[in-house]
């Protein structure tokens, strides 16, 4: 099927040779040492993910989908997906708890979507009046767990999207702003019958919402992205509650979507069992896949490793359990962590995949592990945006070698 390693690595020589060419542009790229976010390249992120936990510049987005083009049905990109969306590391409850729960995550919905993280997995929970984002104890939502809300029901005349801190607001803020991104939420879903038509309706997200009878039965092909976007149905809600399908119109994730085992359980290499409460990984009778990968319990230095190597290793693992179908969804804790390209970077090899059947010709240039931490971090060098994704189409031609190598391994 694909072209053999050798000639990927003679192509990646080529492009090593290019790279020597083109010095390097302001900006840190993936793998050297930072003291901040602004010391990194562009699409960069400055993680305590190098040797000895030392900071490094971390990619924290994928290559958009949509360089591949819009004219491929929906099932045919993968998307970034977090775990946990809301729970950010270092939040104080918006009930002004101190929050006792673990965290997922380390930046803004609103900061996720701009790096192009497109899937959004959020917990839902009948509380103080309205829908929270929150852990539980037994099933109950309390102060020292409750994140978010979801939206600000109590003002529900203003509509929450006048609200301060509610994460439809800023789903609604985006949508609003790029009419041409599609943004998939996944639902594990605690509320009550009637609760979430109540928080949907005031966040002025209905116009956005992707109606269930639209939605492909029996695993047939989604509509083209390009149409999902000219007739602005941009929000793809799943819930885990089956029976809210029929009563209020939210597709019931496991009739759409195949699911892998989340937490350790699914990470065992080799392996990718389905969910419980999902079809068997090979099930055609979805067209969406979704792939977990991320611990029980959430480790800020433990997903360095995590999210590269074993992440772009399980992606194969699913790929060959699920049909030979790539994942859709890439769903990791940290998605700015990793100690080589991370979920960025596993996203942009399965739409090399899905979406751009010329993958192998090396059209998409991923970055990576890192290797010469011991540059110091220049500082102040955060250049223009065109010179910034200039230095980053260099790093990551320049990065590209180790890469093919891995791939080499892992795809053929
Ligand atoms: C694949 O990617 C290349 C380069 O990004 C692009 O020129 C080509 O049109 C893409 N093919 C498809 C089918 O999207
Ligand atoms: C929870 O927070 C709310 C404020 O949002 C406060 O009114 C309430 O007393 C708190 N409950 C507990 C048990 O601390
Ligand atoms: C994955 O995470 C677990 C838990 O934090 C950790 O023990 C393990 O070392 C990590 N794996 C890699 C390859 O870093
Ligand atoms: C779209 O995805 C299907 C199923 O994974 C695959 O068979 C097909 O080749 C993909 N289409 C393109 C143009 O890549």
């Amino acid at each position: 099927m694909a072209p053999p390693g050798r000639l990927l690595l003679s192509a990646a020589v080529v492009l090593l040779l290019l790279a020597a060419q083109h010095p390097a542009a302001a900006g840190q790229q993936v793998g050297d040492a930072c003291s901040s976010d602004a010391g990194c390249g562009a699409g960069l992120h400055c993680s305590p993910c190098g040797p000895g936990g030392d900071k490094i510049c971390t990619r924290a987005k994928p290559i958009d989908p949509a360089t591949h083009g819009t004219g491929l049905p929906f099932n045919n990109y993968t998307w970034l997906t977090t775990h946990n969306s809301y729970a950010l590391a270092g939040a104080v409850s918006a009930t002004g708890a101190a929050i006792i729960s673990p965290t997922n995550q380390e930046d803004t919905v609103t900061a996720q979507l701009k790096n192009g993280v497109r899937g959004l997995m959020l917990d839902t929970y009948d509380f103080n009046n309205d829908v929270w984002l929150c852990h539980s104890f037994g099933g109950t939502c309390y102060n020292i767990t409750a994140f978010v809300r979801l939206c600000d029901q109590l003002n529900i005349l203003l509509s929450c999207v006048l609200k301060t801190i509610n994460v439809l607001k800023e789903i609604q803020t985006f949508l609003d702003a790029n009419p041409s991104e599609v943004i998939t939420i996944f639902l594990e879903d605690y509320t009550a019958a009637g609760s979430l038509p109540k928080v949907f309706k005031a966040s002025g997200l209905m116009k956005y919402w992707f109606p269930v009878d639209k939605m492909p039965k029996s695993g047939g092909n989604w509509p083209l992205l390009k149409d999902m976007i000219s007739q602005n149905l941009r929000l793809l809600v799943f819930t885990s509650k089956k029976s809210k399908e029929a009563s209020e119109g939210i597709a019931y994730e496991w009739n759409y979507v195949v699911e892998n085992q989340y937490g350790n359980e699914g990470m065992v290499p080799g392996k990718c069992p389905s969910r419980s409460e999902s079809p068997p990984m090979d099930s055609k009778s979805q067209s969406l896949v979704l792939m977990n990968f991320f611990t029980t319990d959430p480790s800020q230095t433990g997903v360095c490793g995590n999210n590269s190597a074993p992440l772009v290793s399980m992606l194969k693992t699913c790929h060959d359990a699920s049909g030979n179908r790539w994942p859709n969804y890439i769903a990791v804790d940290f998605y700015m962590r990793s100690d080589g390209g991370g979920a960025p970077l596993a996203t942009d090899v399965a739409n090399g995949h899905t979406a751009n059947s010329t993958f192998g010709t090396c059209v998409i240039p991923p970055p990576p592990p890192p290797s010469k931490a011991s540059k110091p971090d220049s500082g102040g060098t955060k250049a223009g945006d065109a010179s910034a994704a200039l230095a980053q189409s260099n790093h990551q031609w320049s990065f590209f070698l180790g890469l093919s190598s891995l791939l080499a391994l892992l795809l053929w």
